[in-house]
């Protein structure tokens, strides 16, 4: 019997999905570049498997029912165009390869209008969940060409998470670079629910002084409310994990945080398309300021650290750590959809925003029930421009405000770090603020460099020059 498809690319990723796939039926061949890492999978499988090894790509082909399905499972970048010419000649018309790792979304977009010239047809998926998910249910984000959609859509749905509702968190994202584009979003909102929640443990630990069992108890608390997340659940569990001397394992873990790229990306896009995504960006600064590890010792022993010494209502202060998490993360959401509402316009996709929130409620990092209220605001209104406009989400950010503004006092007080919860903030009240000083920025611009301003009480399409530093007479400016 042929199989249904190809596992290119055994790492844990790729060994973990192609478990998944074979506990749901499918007959599976796998193949990886070093054909011990093959063998090995394969010995690990009971004698009457129906798992295909393959050792060469010709065999690979060979083995697989028409049109062929092709999933690949390997490192982003460079590899992945490797891999792609090599299967290339082994492929006919109409064949279908799937990119399920971490590329950039540009990559994937040209890779599928390259491979259409072959008459191959390209889907880039993002797929989350880590190691886990990948063996009991990911979150899949399938883009490139639609026609190629309907031929996978039933492997990749039942190996996919299910959410509460029973649906599957694996839904048609968009054409072209599109599923990755989604993906690139997803970490980079992980990016920033990882720093939030990272400051409002160092604002329990050394704002308040609180003990690392104490704090643990806080946020298995707040995983039963509002904030209910993975990423919660994880970070309670991992503070409760000590060393045999009894001290947390945590406080043993070296502060220097690394990063492959995902957040990276996600931020120089919001540049580029000139979205403000101020938290994620500021998250992924905050990683790359940790890891000047030294440089940070040097600093505080010349410059000082953090003060402590707490002497207000701590169960007060809890709280309004507690609204500050949850205010930001709803800033950097919001944040991260405005970023894919610009980039549907300027890369030419149609994302259906709330379909998107459905895609992240299971088997992603970034799971938590928060995306359920975000599908029902973008269900109260298709065309939501943002989801601060959305009552529900008004009225939390409204309720939050006191406690988020005096965690973030608590923080500024006593030179603890807070780049996401501060920036969330600092954006919260830019956005809501129908003055901005931008009218002095314009008029130096205009002073230094005649790059003339629009005014308030005149017809707005006329540009408007002033001889600041001669006779102050202002001159209209025909283009
Ligand atoms: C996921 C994760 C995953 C990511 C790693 C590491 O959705 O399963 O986002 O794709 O690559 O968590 O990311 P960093 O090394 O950039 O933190």
């Amino acid at each position: 019997m042929p199989s249904d498809i190809a596992v290119y690319g055994l790492g844990v990723m790729g060994r973990n999905i192609a478990h998944n796939m074979v506990d749901h039926g499918l007959r599976v061949t796998v193949y990886n570049r070093t054909a011990a890492v093959t063998e090995a999978f394969v010995e690990g499988l009971p004698a009457d498997s129906t798992v295909h090894a393959s050792y060469d790509l010709a065999d690979l082909a060979d083995s697989l029912a028409r049109p062929r399905v092709v999933f690949l499972m390997a490192t982003a970048g460079k590899v992945v165009d490797l891999v792609i010419d090599s299967l290339l000649p082994h492929l006919d018309e109409g064949d279908v390869i799937i990119d399920g790792g971490n590329s950039y979304f540009q990559d994937s977009q040209r890779r599928w209008q390259g491979l259409r010239e072959h008459g191959i047809r390209f889907l880039g998926m993002g797929i989350s969940g880590g190691e886990d998910g990948a063996r009991h249910g990911p979150s899949i984000m399938p883009g490139g060409d639609p026609q190629a959609w309907p031929l996978v859509r039933d492997t990749f749905q039942r190996i996919a998470a299910k959410a509460d509702d029973g649906e599957p968190c694996c839904r048609w994202v968009g054409e072209g670079g599109a599923g990755h584009y989604v993906k690139m979003i997803h970490n980079g909102i992980e990016y920033g629910d990882m720093q939030l929640i990272a400051e409002a443990w160092q604002l329990m630990r050394d704002g308040l002084g609180m003990a690392a069992s104490e704090i643990a108890e806080t946020f298995a608390q707040w995983n039963r409310g509002v904030l209910s997340s993975y990423l919660i659940e994880i970070t309670a569990a991992i503070l409760r994990v000590t060393d045999a001397d009894g001290t947390p394992r945590v406080d043993h873990i070296l502060d220097a945080a690394g990063q492959k790229g995902t957040g990276r990306w996600t931020a120089i896009d919001a540049l580029q398309l000139g979205v403000p995504l101020t938290l994620i960006s500021e998250a992924v600064f905050a990683r790359t300021l940790s890891a000047m590890k030294d440089e940070r010792v040097a600093a505080a022993q010349q410059l000082g650290g953090v003060t402590t010494g707490f002497s207000g209502d701590r169960a007060a202060m809890l709280k309004a750590i507690h609204d500050a998490l949850y205010a930001a993360k709803i800033i950097s959401y919001a944040q991260g959809f405005l970023q894919m509402r610009t980039a549907a316009v300027e890369y030419g996709w149609q994302l259906a925003f709330g379909e998107i929130a459905l895609l992240w409620r299971a088997g992603c990092i970034i799971r938590s029930g928060f995306l359920d209220d975000i599908k029902k605001a973008f269900d109260r209104r298709h065309d939501l421009p943002s989801l601060l406009f959305d009552d529900f989400f008004a009225a939390a950010l409204r309720d939050a405000a006191p406690g988020w503004r005096e965690a973030v006092t608590l923080g500024v007080a006593n030179g603890i770090p807070l780049p996401a919860l501060a920036s969330a903030l600092s954006f919260y009240d830019g956005y809501r603020s129908a003055t901005l000083p931008a009218n002095l920025l314009q008029a130096q611009r205009d002073y230094f460099g005649a790059h003339t301003y629009r005014r308030t009480d005149r017809d707005p399409e006329t540009r408007w020059h002033t001889h600041w530093s001669s006779d102050q007479t202002e001159v209209a400016i025909d283009d």
